[in-house]
Protein backbone atom coordinates (compact mmCIF):
# COMPACT_ATOMS: atom_id res chain seq x y z
CA UNK A 1 0.00 0.00 0.00
CA UNK A 2 1.95 3.15 -1.08
CA UNK A 3 0.26 6.49 -0.02
CA UNK A 4 1.15 7.57 -3.18
CA UNK A 5 -0.11 11.27 -2.55
CA UNK A 6 1.81 11.63 0.64
CA UNK A 7 5.05 14.02 0.41
CA UNK A 8 7.72 11.95 0.25
CA UNK A 9 9.78 10.11 3.55
CA UNK A 10 12.77 10.54 2.00
CA UNK A 11 14.69 12.16 -1.26
CA UNK A 12 18.14 11.48 -1.62
CA UNK A 13 19.70 13.53 -4.53
CA UNK A 14 22.81 13.61 -6.91
CA UNK A 15 24.91 11.79 -3.97
CA UNK A 16 28.24 11.59 -5.01
CA UNK A 17 30.75 9.31 -2.34
CA UNK A 18 34.82 8.26 -2.88
CA UNK A 19 36.54 6.33 -0.39
CA UNK A 20 40.15 7.72 -0.94
CA UNK A 21 40.27 8.74 -3.93
CA UNK A 22 38.48 6.10 -5.91
CA UNK A 23 34.39 7.15 -6.34
CA UNK A 24 31.90 4.51 -5.43
CA UNK A 25 29.05 6.63 -5.75
CA UNK A 26 27.88 8.71 -8.70
CA UNK A 27 25.45 11.33 -9.13
CA UNK A 28 23.12 8.80 -7.45
CA UNK A 29 19.04 9.20 -6.78
CA UNK A 30 16.83 7.67 -3.97
CA UNK A 31 13.30 8.05 -2.49
CA UNK A 32 10.98 6.87 -0.86
CA UNK A 33 7.30 7.33 0.03
CA UNK A 34 5.46 6.25 3.20
CA UNK A 35 3.47 2.54 2.96
CA UNK A 36 6.39 1.47 0.63
CA UNK A 37 8.64 -1.53 -0.09
CA UNK A 38 11.79 -0.14 -2.18
CA UNK A 39 13.78 -2.28 -3.42
CA UNK A 40 17.84 -1.04 -3.64
CA UNK A 41 19.06 -3.92 -5.60
CA UNK A 42 22.55 -4.41 -7.90
CA UNK A 43 25.88 -6.42 -7.58
CA UNK A 44 28.10 -7.21 -4.77
CA UNK A 45 30.20 -3.56 -4.69
CA UNK A 46 27.54 -1.84 -6.10
CA UNK A 47 26.87 1.02 -3.56
CA UNK A 48 24.12 -0.35 -1.58
CA UNK A 49 25.40 -0.48 2.13
CA UNK A 50 27.53 3.02 1.77
CA UNK A 51 24.11 4.70 0.20
CA UNK A 52 22.33 3.38 3.34
CA UNK A 53 25.66 4.66 5.88
CA UNK A 54 25.33 8.06 4.45
CA UNK A 55 21.83 8.23 5.09
CA UNK A 56 22.41 6.45 8.38
CA UNK A 57 24.80 8.84 9.46
CA UNK A 58 27.91 7.19 9.67
CA UNK A 59 29.59 8.38 6.62
CA UNK A 60 29.62 11.97 6.28
CA UNK A 61 31.95 13.23 3.83
CA UNK A 62 29.70 12.82 0.56
CA UNK A 63 28.36 15.39 -1.61
CA UNK A 64 24.64 15.87 -2.80
CA UNK A 65 21.71 16.66 -0.69
CA UNK A 66 19.19 14.74 1.39
CA UNK A 67 15.67 16.01 2.66
CA UNK A 68 13.62 13.93 4.89
CA UNK A 69 10.05 14.84 5.29
CA UNK A 70 10.65 17.91 2.94
CA UNK A 71 13.20 19.29 5.29
CA UNK A 72 17.27 19.35 3.95
CA UNK A 73 19.05 17.34 6.45
CA UNK A 74 23.00 16.81 7.33
CA UNK A 75 23.49 13.96 9.25
CA UNK A 76 26.58 14.33 11.52
CA UNK A 77 26.24 11.19 13.15
CA UNK A 78 24.59 7.98 13.55
CA UNK A 79 22.31 9.70 16.56
CA UNK A 80 21.48 12.42 14.01
CA UNK A 81 19.94 10.04 11.41
CA UNK A 82 18.25 8.11 14.33
CA UNK A 83 16.13 11.56 15.97
CA UNK A 84 15.36 11.88 12.38
CA UNK A 85 13.56 8.63 12.23
CA UNK A 86 15.66 6.73 11.02
CA UNK A 87 17.06 3.07 11.55
CA UNK A 88 19.33 1.21 10.15
CA UNK A 89 19.65 -2.49 10.16
CA UNK A 90 22.74 -3.29 8.78
CA UNK A 91 23.99 -6.47 7.60
CA UNK A 92 27.03 -6.67 9.95
CA UNK A 93 24.37 -6.59 13.11
CA UNK A 94 25.09 -3.52 16.02
CA UNK A 95 23.50 -5.08 18.73
CA UNK A 96 25.23 -5.41 21.57
CA UNK A 97 26.77 -8.50 23.60
CA UNK A 98 27.02 -8.38 26.93
CA UNK A 99 23.33 -6.13 27.63
CA UNK A 100 19.97 -7.14 27.64
CA UNK A 101 17.27 -6.82 25.01
CA UNK A 102 15.63 -3.93 27.04
CA UNK A 103 18.95 -2.72 26.66
CA UNK A 104 19.63 -2.92 23.19
CA UNK A 105 16.25 -1.55 22.60
CA UNK A 106 16.40 1.57 24.01
CA UNK A 107 20.41 1.89 23.72
CA UNK A 108 21.01 5.58 22.69
CA UNK A 109 17.28 6.61 24.32
CA UNK A 110 19.04 9.39 25.70
CA UNK A 111 18.44 10.96 22.04
CA UNK A 112 14.59 9.89 22.44
CA UNK A 113 11.28 10.89 23.74
CA UNK A 114 12.40 7.71 26.07
CA UNK A 115 14.86 9.67 28.04
CA UNK A 116 13.05 9.65 31.32
CA UNK A 117 12.34 5.66 31.25
CA UNK A 118 13.64 3.64 34.19
CA UNK A 119 14.85 0.05 34.38
CA UNK A 120 11.27 -1.21 34.68
CA UNK A 121 9.49 0.73 32.29
CA UNK A 122 12.23 -0.15 29.80
CA UNK A 123 11.65 -3.78 30.56
CA UNK A 124 7.42 -3.03 30.06
CA UNK A 125 8.07 -1.02 26.82
CA UNK A 126 9.80 -3.45 25.07
CA UNK A 127 8.19 -6.19 26.07
CA UNK A 128 5.11 -4.53 24.53
CA UNK A 129 7.06 -3.86 20.91
CA UNK A 130 8.38 -7.59 20.93
CA UNK A 131 4.74 -8.29 21.32
CA UNK A 132 3.51 -6.26 18.69
CA UNK A 133 6.41 -8.32 16.55
CA UNK A 134 4.70 -11.47 17.72
CA UNK A 135 8.11 -12.22 19.52
CA UNK A 136 7.58 -14.31 22.85
CA UNK A 137 11.12 -12.97 24.12
CA UNK A 138 11.76 -12.02 27.81
CA UNK A 139 13.25 -8.39 27.84
CA UNK A 140 15.93 -9.75 30.43
CA UNK A 141 17.45 -12.01 28.53
CA UNK A 142 21.00 -11.80 27.44
CA UNK A 143 21.18 -10.35 23.71
CA UNK A 144 23.89 -13.51 22.84
CA UNK A 145 21.47 -16.35 23.77
CA UNK A 146 19.45 -15.18 20.33
CA UNK A 147 20.13 -16.58 17.14
CA UNK A 148 20.91 -13.98 14.31
CA UNK A 149 16.63 -13.91 13.61
CA UNK A 150 15.55 -13.13 16.20
CA UNK A 151 18.12 -10.68 16.45
CA UNK A 152 17.20 -9.20 13.74
CA UNK A 153 13.69 -8.81 14.94
CA UNK A 154 15.17 -7.43 18.12
CA UNK A 155 16.73 -4.45 15.86
CA UNK A 156 13.26 -3.84 14.26
CA UNK A 157 11.79 -3.45 18.02
CA UNK A 158 14.41 -0.95 18.32
CA UNK A 159 12.91 0.87 15.26
CA UNK A 160 9.26 1.04 16.51
CA UNK A 161 10.82 2.25 19.58
CA UNK A 162 12.37 4.89 18.35
CA UNK A 163 9.29 5.43 16.22
CA UNK A 164 11.32 5.63 13.09
CA UNK A 165 9.84 6.18 9.73
CA UNK A 166 12.31 5.21 7.39
CA UNK A 167 13.57 1.33 8.00
CA UNK A 168 16.64 0.06 6.10
CA UNK A 169 16.98 -3.21 6.00
CA UNK A 170 20.30 -4.51 4.56
CA UNK A 171 20.25 -7.92 3.18
CA UNK A 172 18.23 -8.89 6.00
CA UNK A 173 17.52 -12.47 5.26
CA UNK A 174 20.97 -13.93 4.35
CA UNK A 175 20.90 -15.37 7.88
CA UNK A 176 17.58 -16.64 8.22
CA UNK A 177 15.23 -19.86 8.01
CA UNK A 178 12.51 -19.92 6.05
CA UNK A 179 10.05 -19.43 8.81
CA UNK A 180 12.24 -16.46 10.10
CA UNK A 181 12.07 -14.70 6.55
CA UNK A 182 8.19 -15.87 6.00
CA UNK A 183 7.70 -13.90 9.93
CA UNK A 184 9.68 -11.07 8.26
CA UNK A 185 7.56 -10.30 5.65
CA UNK A 186 4.54 -9.91 7.76
CA UNK A 187 6.25 -7.53 9.91
CA UNK A 188 6.87 -5.65 6.58
CA UNK A 189 3.52 -5.61 5.68
CA UNK A 190 2.24 -3.91 9.10
CA UNK A 191 5.49 -1.60 9.01
CA UNK A 192 3.78 -0.41 5.55
CA UNK A 193 0.17 -0.13 7.41
CA UNK A 194 1.71 1.89 10.19
CA UNK A 195 3.10 4.20 6.86
CA UNK A 196 6.61 3.36 7.65
CA UNK A 197 8.70 3.28 4.47
CA UNK A 198 11.09 0.68 4.11
CA UNK A 199 14.57 0.42 2.39
CA UNK A 200 14.99 -3.50 1.27
CA UNK A 201 18.41 -4.38 0.02
CA UNK A 202 19.22 -7.51 -1.74
CA UNK A 203 19.59 -9.34 -4.85
CA UNK A 204 17.70 -12.25 -4.58
CA UNK A 205 15.38 -12.36 -7.19
CA UNK A 206 11.96 -14.30 -5.50
CA UNK A 207 12.37 -11.71 -2.34
CA UNK A 208 12.65 -8.71 -4.59
CA UNK A 209 9.12 -9.69 -6.28
CA UNK A 210 7.51 -10.84 -3.49
CA UNK A 211 7.24 -7.39 -1.71
CA UNK A 212 8.69 -4.92 -3.81
CA UNK A 213 6.72 -1.85 -4.79
CA UNK A 214 9.68 -0.03 -6.47
CA UNK A 215 12.97 -0.82 -7.34
CA UNK A 216 15.61 0.86 -7.81
CA UNK A 217 19.01 -0.21 -9.10
CA UNK A 218 23.36 0.38 -8.31
CA UNK A 219 25.84 -0.91 -11.03
CA UNK A 220 29.51 -0.01 -10.02
CA UNK A 221 28.36 2.87 -8.21
CA UNK A 222 25.83 4.40 -10.88
CA UNK A 223 22.21 5.31 -10.61
CA UNK A 224 20.29 2.82 -13.44
CA UNK A 225 17.31 3.39 -12.94
CA UNK A 226 14.29 3.49 -10.29
CA UNK A 227 10.99 1.71 -11.45
CA UNK A 228 7.59 -0.14 -10.49
CA UNK A 229 7.50 -3.78 -9.27
CA UNK A 230 4.74 -3.96 -12.70
CA UNK A 231 6.94 -2.11 -14.88
CA UNK A 232 10.20 -3.89 -13.94
CA UNK A 233 10.57 -7.34 -15.15
CA UNK A 234 13.46 -9.72 -14.09
CA UNK A 235 14.99 -9.98 -17.60
CA UNK A 236 15.26 -6.10 -17.41
CA UNK A 237 16.04 -5.88 -13.93
CA UNK A 238 18.71 -8.65 -14.30
CA UNK A 239 20.19 -6.60 -17.48
CA UNK A 240 20.01 -3.69 -15.25
CA UNK A 241 21.85 -5.06 -12.75
CA UNK A 242 24.96 -6.71 -14.37
CA UNK A 243 24.41 -4.66 -17.29
CA UNK A 244 24.20 -7.04 -20.43
CA UNK A 245 21.80 -9.82 -20.70
CA UNK A 246 22.05 -13.01 -18.51
CA UNK A 247 22.10 -15.40 -21.55
CA UNK A 248 25.03 -13.37 -22.08
CA UNK A 249 27.17 -13.69 -19.02
CA UNK A 250 29.67 -16.71 -21.09
CA UNK A 251 29.11 -15.39 -24.51
CA UNK A 252 29.20 -18.22 -26.99
CA UNK A 253 31.66 -17.66 -30.10
CA UNK A 254 33.45 -19.92 -32.49
CA UNK A 255 35.89 -21.60 -31.36
CA UNK A 256 39.13 -21.16 -33.45
CA UNK A 257 40.57 -24.78 -33.61
CA UNK A 258 44.62 -24.47 -34.37
CA UNK A 259 47.34 -27.24 -34.15
CA UNK A 260 47.21 -28.37 -30.66
CA UNK A 261 50.09 -27.18 -29.16
CA UNK A 262 50.19 -29.69 -26.16
CA UNK A 263 49.17 -33.03 -26.66
CA UNK A 264 48.37 -36.08 -23.26
CA UNK A 265 49.29 -38.89 -23.35
CA UNK A 266 48.46 -41.31 -20.77
CA UNK A 267 51.87 -43.10 -19.63
CA UNK A 268 51.45 -46.14 -17.24
CA UNK A 269 53.51 -48.97 -16.81
CA UNK A 270 52.15 -50.79 -19.22
CA UNK A 271 52.31 -48.83 -21.93
CA UNK A 272 55.78 -47.19 -21.21
CA UNK A 273 56.87 -50.46 -21.67
CA UNK A 274 55.00 -50.85 -25.05
CA UNK A 275 57.12 -47.44 -25.84
CA UNK A 276 56.74 -46.16 -29.38
CA UNK A 277 53.46 -47.63 -29.94
CA UNK A 278 51.82 -45.42 -27.63
CA UNK A 279 53.71 -42.02 -28.72
CA UNK A 280 52.64 -43.25 -32.23
CA UNK A 281 48.76 -42.88 -31.26
N1 LIG B 1 34.95 1.60 4.37
C1 LIG B 1 35.33 1.42 3.10
N2 LIG B 1 36.58 1.78 2.69
C2 LIG B 1 36.98 1.63 1.42
N3 LIG B 1 36.18 1.13 0.44
C3 LIG B 1 34.93 0.76 0.78
C4 LIG B 1 34.45 0.88 2.12
N4 LIG B 1 33.17 0.44 2.17
C5 LIG B 1 32.87 0.05 0.91
N5 LIG B 1 33.91 0.24 0.07
C6 LIG B 1 33.95 -0.02 -1.37
O1 LIG B 1 32.87 0.68 -1.95
C7 LIG B 1 32.25 -0.08 -2.97
C8 LIG B 1 30.79 -0.25 -2.65
O2 LIG B 1 30.68 -1.10 -1.52
P1 LIG B 1 29.31 -1.41 -0.81
O3 LIG B 1 29.62 -2.17 0.41
O4 LIG B 1 28.53 -0.16 -0.68
O5 LIG B 1 28.62 -2.35 -1.91
P2 LIG B 1 27.27 -3.20 -1.80
O6 LIG B 1 26.47 -2.85 -3.00
O7 LIG B 1 26.67 -3.01 -0.47
O8 LIG B 1 27.84 -4.68 -1.98
P3 LIG B 1 27.39 -6.06 -1.27
O9 LIG B 1 26.23 -6.59 -2.10
O10 LIG B 1 28.59 -6.92 -1.43
O11 LIG B 1 27.04 -5.80 0.16
C9 LIG B 1 33.02 -1.39 -3.06
O12 LIG B 1 33.96 -1.27 -4.07
C10 LIG B 1 33.67 -1.48 -1.70
O13 LIG B 1 34.88 -2.20 -1.78
MG1 LIG C 1 26.30 -4.26 1.11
Amino acid sequence: MVHSNAPLLLKMNGIYKSFSDVEVLTDVHFDLSPGEVHILAGENGAGKSTLMKILGGIHTDHSGSIEVNGKDVDFKSVQDATSAGISIIYQELSLIGPLNVAENIFLGKEKSSYSWLNKSQMLEYSKQFLDKLGLDINPKDNIENFPIGIQQMIEIAKALAFDSKIIVMDEPTSALTEPEVKKLFKIIEQLKEQGCGIVYITHKMEEIYSIADRITVLRDGQYIGTETAENLPSEKLIRWMVGRELNQQFPRHTPHIGNARLQARVFTKENISKGGEVLGQ
